[in-house]
């Protein structure tokens, strides 16, 4: 079960987490520049383009599915699901980094 091995990874890994908000070029690595790329777009609590990281781990909150949801939705661009007029284009993310967000995303209580 590699899936889940990945799985459990990316959720131990913190670093989209380490300062939400704020703080963003403390966490260091590759993950910093994509994640500045998400923030035009995203806020934990605000709607700004796109739907706040809160509503969208409320939403998917207790599907099974998710992360490979929201994963696919990173890399493959989204529409008409949040009604928010706006699109995400694909990200240009690798499929960990997709993974890792995923997995931040979903953990926001
Ligand atoms: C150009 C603006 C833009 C950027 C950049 C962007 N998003 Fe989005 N995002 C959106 C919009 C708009 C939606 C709502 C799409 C819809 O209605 O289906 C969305 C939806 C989402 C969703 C929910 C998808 C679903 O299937 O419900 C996730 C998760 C997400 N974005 C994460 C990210 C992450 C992580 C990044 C950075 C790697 C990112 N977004 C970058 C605009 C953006």
């Amino acid at each position: 079960m590699v899936l889940v091995a990945v799985l459990a990874g990316s959720l131990c890994g913190h670093s989209f987490a380490a300062a939400p908000g704020d703080g963003v070029a403390a966490g260091g690595g590759s993950i910093s520049a994509s994640e500045q790329t998400c923030r035009a777009c995203h806020s934990i609590d605000t709607t700004k383009v796109g739907p706040p990281f809160r509503a969208i781990a409320e939403r998917y909150r207790g599907d099974s599915d998710a992360v490979a949801k929201l994963k696919k939705s990173m890399l493959e661009g989204s529409s008409g699901k949040w009604n928010t007029g706006a699109q995400m284009p694909p990200n240009a993310i690798s499929a960990a980094d997709a993974e890792r967000f995923a997995g931040w995303i979903l953990g926001i209580k």
